[in-house]
């Protein structure tokens, strides 16, 4: 391995920047009134620390900038095509790549072609717009994390598996006729951005093989996980992070990706898979609802800073640099009494809002509240991962059943804060800390009927 113990600095400096709203308090306490106290309602010149999501919000590089300007616009067969096609292949090893504008088009395409009504899908946990995609196509998502993962402050290395047993169990019992594919996310955004371990992989890829069931990845950080598992898994200490990506994508018959993420770019995804008749069939969708096969709803500049991109991710400097930073908030925010998931992963913190304010009913959203707050003392935006989002309520909106935990992810943009931008997220947190009491409970004013977190409006309780 190339990195030097110790070798923390992030391998590049800024060249290009942008600039960053500083809003008074009382801006910022309008602001979110008028956003129906919902963060995906803000405008991006009234934050000033986005974590709101790592997807498509990464800084470029100088290198992904000028292969753009090579980018060839042809409709078909354009040259940037072959040089994405060639950097997938060889990263993933699959005959077939197919690409996409992003993930979940990815999703769309590959459900409604591997799906049929009344199948389940099987995963550690689906993300939700792959929730929402395998439903729309009339089947069933499944989750099946590991037991570790129930445990918020365990250090257990990956929480991110799935369960083995309890995927055997439901592929040897009755309705294990019903299984149409196992879909692994890896890194389990869903749970805590803990990773998943080639151990793991490999163990439910030989499950799937041996009940001939088709075993996907959902690989939207499949370079953080790799980086994680090279970190815990000693079998992989010796192995370079982009070696086991491909060995990882080699366990799978094929995936689904999301290059908004490890793909450096703003737009991007593509689906990989080894069977030809499953190719032949995505194809034909995807030309009629994403376009042409060598472009997918991507221009050719964006498959030229995605081929670098992926270039660029798998450097293991870069990785372990990210690793730290997202490492060092943490500690940071733990010694400030804010427990996040434990271990930190490398996406996201997720912060234990639920143990911060126990006054906080999981009815009155602790989880939203601190958001709320994060905003409303520091200008940062965040998600709830808790029962606003993720909980059964009535037809008055009134919660039913609560989430298992009350999160808020702090999700870290790829090479964009430096350690000054997440010090100020944690010294706010800290300051949250100090008296939480004082943070009000919301409740939903108005909600859609599905992905209600987008949309809802909220007002705080007083
Ligand atoms: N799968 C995972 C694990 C994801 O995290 C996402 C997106 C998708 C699929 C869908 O990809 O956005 O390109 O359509 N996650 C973002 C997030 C939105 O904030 O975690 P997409």
């Amino acid at each position: 391995m190339p990195v030097e113990p110790g070798r923390m600095l992030p391998p590049y400096r800024i060249k290009v920047v942008e600039p960053i709203a500083f809003l008074s308090a009382e801006q910022r306490r309008m602001a979110i009134a008028s956003a129906g106290y919902n963060p995906f309602n803000l405008r991006a010149d009234q934050i000033t620390i986005d974590l709101l999501s790592d997807s498509g919000t990464g800084a470029t590089s100088d290198a992904q900038e000028a292969v753009a300007a090579l980018g060839d616009e042809s409709y078909a067969g354009a040259r940037s095509w072959f040089r994405f096609r060639d950097q997938v292949g060889s990263l993933t090893g699959y005959p077939f790549i197919l690409p996409v504008h992003q993930g979940r088009a990815g999703e769309r395409v590959l459900f409604s072609n591997l799906l049929k009504p009344g199948q389940i899908c099987v995963s550690n946990t689906h993300f939700d717009t792959t929730h929402a995609n395998v439903e729309l196509v009339g089947a069933r998502p499944v989750d099946l994390p590991c037991a570790e993962a129930a445990d918020l402050d365990s250090s257990e290395p990956f929480k991110g598996n799935i369960d083995l047993d309890a995927l055997e169990h439901l592929l040897d019992g009755p309705d294990g006729g019903k299984v149409g594919l196992v879909l692994m996310t890896i890194t389990n955004n869903g749970l805590g951005a803990q990773p998943v371990s080639m151990a793991n992989l490999k163990a439910t890829s030989e499950l799937c093989r041996r009940h001939r069931i088709p075993f996907f990845l959902d690989a939207a950080r499949f370079a953080e996980n790799a980086w994680l598992v090279h970190e815990r898994e000693p079998a992989y200490r010796d192995m370079a992070p982009r070696q086991i990506a491909t060995t990882a994508f080699g366990y799978a018959d094929g995936c689904v990706v999301s290059l908004k993420k490890d793909g450096l770019s703003a737009v991007g995804g593509f689906i990989g898979l080894r069977d030809e008749q499953l190719h032949a069939a995505c194809e034909a969708n995807l030309i009629a609802t994403e376009g042409f096969s060598t472009y997918g709803g991507l221009a050719g500049h964006d498959l030229e800073r995605l081929a670098q991109g992926l270039r660029e991710v798998v450097d293991p400097w870069y990785l372990q640099a990210r690793a730290a930073s997202t490492a060092r908030m943490a500690q940071l925010i733990n010694d400030a009494g804010v427990d996040t998931v434990q271990p930190a992963g490398i996406h996201a913190l997720y912060l234990n809002a639920g143990r911060l304010l126990p006054h906080l009913s999981p009815a009155q959203f602790p989880g939203h509240a601190l958001g709320c707050q994060l905003y409303l003392d520091g200008g940062i935006r965040c998600a709830e991962l808790g029962s606003l989002y993720l909980g059964a309520m009535d037809e008055n909106h009134q919660l039913v059943t609560p989430a298992p935990f009350e999160l808020v992810r702090l999700a870290i943009p790829r090479r964009v804060y430096t350690d000054t931008h997440l010090e100020y997220v944690a010294a706010i947190l800290a300051d949250i800390a100090k008296d939480p009491e004082r943070v009000s409970g919301y409740r939903i004013v108005s909600a859609p009927p599905i992905l209600r977190h987008f949309k809802v409006r909220l007002e705080p309780l007083t």
